[in-house]
């Protein structure tokens, strides 16, 4: 049997102390895309992901929600809704998802520090300095940035305590070797920022456990120690693969990695601490890693806590909800180069499926194969099909496509391999228009052009679309299947692999176009909403009850009514007041005057059945009478002052009397 060669690629293992945004996506559908095009290479490939799930923040986040960190995490991780379903949903193509809280990675984590420390690599020290508690970092002071923490900019403290440290100095100037003088970090500019930033200020030995905190892996011999977060989490690379432990046995065909896909600000922790790792355990280091860039909004990473001045759901459960899935993950790796930031937006997102996706891409298959339908019923007349010389542009752009894709796709630069697939296919839509179909349909000498027009349009989609799939997979494989083929592997994307006799099958449209303007109201609702629940209940304080007994005589001497609003309008000159004009059921319209125009619109009140006290002495405000007053409930709400009118129902009629 020719055994394959193998393609080991992993994304950064997720923190779960909160529902994952569109940011997080980014990587995992990144990982996702470069996973399927090698498995279409013919790769033997093993795509890992997880979550890390350990650490002071996750103990405190169900301290305070009642609950034990293992249960907090399962409902973040594997609850529904959680990490997994959002996998499937986005439809990612992983092989293995491991949990730091599985029990073979305890096992070898275990492990792996005890040879560590045997080795003289691990030893027990006091550690002494800035500990950041949200980001559970401890920061050297050149480290901080105006005495804060580099990572969040919030405030640091002074910590000490023993610990166990990793000689990380030891392997300085191996990890400087690496850096300068191989391509095991990319982009290039990574590489600068950690020779400049850490090697050249020198390595200092790192702090591995932590006896602060005790939701963690127990060091098994020491275990007042739990493992502290990189020995945990950054193993769980080789533990996946069954690294001293039995859960797997493929270490050794798919160790090193072939690359680790990382976001920025953990390139340190796997351009330097994890190959120091892997040296000391005397294992061989990653091909590669690759460290994207950051998904913005409004120039800042995405966080829970942001608050954002434009409209931003960044939910992607919500979000591939409504666009479907394929136009979620093309726009991810379409917008902006994968080494690069770059800016998140509804606009941006939506107004990239109507230009990318449903005007050029979506028309072109469906005009395409409404045009074979129209004109051939279906099906090519194969007898009459020949290539000839005249469509060289087209047929050398396609057969040109693979190669330029492929090179683009080994250095991970996904933007432009997918710009250039779009590129023909604009092309084949100024093929059309050039061709004019519709006029060689009205002249049966012609048929033959016809038809072989039609099927270089055929075939340019459906190499597009198999170049595709690893973005769009789904998509891909409905268009493929639209233009007649049943054909998905890297050997079928050469020109000519459509049988000319193939059946065109119409499918549904592809990506419907969005009312941007229309979209982005409801998107603004759906975030106002998403905004409130995450506020919790509001707080409502209500005016305390009187104390003061109303004499009852007094109190029916008021005399109070149904009155219908006929007309209502602002007072000029003044902000409060609406002029009500009222039916009180007297045939003599009613006038009031009332301080409630900072709570509605006139025109909402139109029509309404509304109650008043009809017998209050006639009062002028802003030189108008008023003849009365109207009733309104009141109440303050998280402070902000609410009122609302009080309606009866339409159906009492006016001057009905209240009692
Ligand atoms: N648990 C660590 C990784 C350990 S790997 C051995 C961690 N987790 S994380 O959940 O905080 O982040 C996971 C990944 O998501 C990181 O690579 C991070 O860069 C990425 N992203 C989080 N927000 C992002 C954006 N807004 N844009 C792009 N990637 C982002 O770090």
């Amino acid at each position: 049997m020719i055994m394959k060669d193998t393609f080991y690629i992993t994304t950064p293992i997720y923190y779960p102390s909160s529902k994952l945004h569109v940011g997080h996506t980014y990587c995992t559908v990144a990982t996702d895309v470069m996973a399927r095009y090698k498995r279409m290479r013919g790769f033997d490939v093993i795509f890992l992901t997880g979550t890390d799930e350990h650490g002071q923040k996750i103990e405190t986040k169900a301290k305070e929600k009642g609950v034990t960190p293992k249960e907090f995490v399962d409902s973040i991780v594997s609850a529904p809704g959680g990490v997994l379903d959002l996998w499937k949903l986005m439809n990612i193509s992983n092989d293995r998802f491991i949990r730091t809280t599985d029990d073979y990675h305890c096992k070898s984590v275990q492990k792996i520090f005890k040879k560590m420390y045997d080795k003289g690599d691990i030893y027990k020290g006091k550690y002494k300095g800035k500990y950041c508690v949200p980001c559970e970092s401890f920061w050297t002071d050149s480290q901080l940035v105006d005495g804060k923490c580099p990572d969040c900019g919030r405030e640091v403290k002074e910590a000490e305590e023993e610990a166990y440290f990793f000689r990380l100095s030891k392997y300085q100037d191996k990890i400087k070797d690496l850096l300068l003088n191989t391509d095991f970090l990319e982009p290039k500019s990574r590489v600068n920022e950690m020779i400049n930033n850490f090697i050249n200020p020198g390595l200092e030995d790192l702090c591995v456990s932590r006896t602060s905190f005790s939701w963690g892996i127990p060091v098994d011999f020491d275990d007042k120690h739990v493992v502290y977060v990189w020995i945990d989490a950054l193993t769980n690379y080789i533990n996946a693969l069954g690294y001293e432990n039995d859960k797997y046995n493929d270490f050794d065909r798919y160790w090193p990695a072939d690359v680790h896909f990382v976001g920025k600000e953990i390139v340190r922790f796997h351009s330097i601490i994890w190959p120091a790792i892997l040296m000391s355990l005397e294992l061989p280091l990653p091909k590669k890693v690759f460290g994207h860039g950051w998904l913005l909004i409004d120039g800042g990473k995405i966080s829970k806590s942001k608050e954002n001045t434009t409209v931003n759901v960044v939910d992607p459960m919500i979000l591939a909800q409504r666009y479907g899935v394929d136009a979620i993950r093309y726009y991810l790796m379409r917008e902006f180069p994968f080494g690069s930031d770059g800016n998140f937006s509804n606009e941006l997102l939506i107004n990239r499926i109507n230009t990318d996706l449903a005007n050029n891409l979506g028309n072109l298959v469906s005009r395409t194969v409404a045009m074979v339908n129209k004109y051939f019923g279906g099906k090519l007349p194969a007898d009459q099909l020949s290539i000839p010389e005249k469509d060289d542009n087209l047929i050398s752009a396609v057969s040109a496509l693979r190669d330029t894709y492929t090179d683009y796709m080994e250095k991970y630069k996904f933007q432009n391999a997918v710009s250039e697939v779009f590129k023909v296919i604009d092309m084949s839509n100024k093929y059309i228009d050039e061709n004019e179909p519709w006029v060689l349909a009205r002249d049966e000498a012609n048929l033959p052009r016809l038809a072989c027009v039609m099927y270089n349009l055929l075939e340019s989609i459906r190499i597009c679309s198999l170049l595709l799939t690893p973005f769009m997979p789904d998509t891909a494989a409905k268009i493929t299947a639209q233009v007649g083929s049943d054909k998905s592997t890297w050997d079928d994307t050469v020109w000519g692999g459509l049988p000319k006799e193939a059946q065109v099958v119409s499918g549904e449209n592809l990506f419907p176009r969005i009312d941007l303007a229309k979209e982005l109201e409801e998107l603004a609702a759906i975030e106002t909403e998403l905004k409130k629940k995450e506020a919790g209940p509001a707080a409502v304080e209500t005016e305390p009850l009187s104390e003061e007994f109303v004499e009852f005589d007094n109190f029916v001497k008021m005399d109070l009514r149904a009155v219908k609003v006929k007309a209502c309008e602002n007072v000029k000159k003044s902000k409060k007041l609406l002029r009500f004009t009222l039916d009180d059921g007297t045939g003599t319209d009613r006038q009031i005057l009332s301080g409630i125009a900072e709570f509605y619109k006139p025109e909402e009140l139109v029509g309404k059945t509304i109650a008043a006290i009809v017998n209050l002495p006639p009062r002028k405000m802003m030189g108008l009478d008023s003849c009365g007053m109207l009733f309104s409930a009141v109440h303050k709400e998280n402070g902000e002052e609410k009122l609302e009118l009080l309606m009866l129902s339409d159906t009492i009629p006016a001057g009905s009397k209240i009692c």
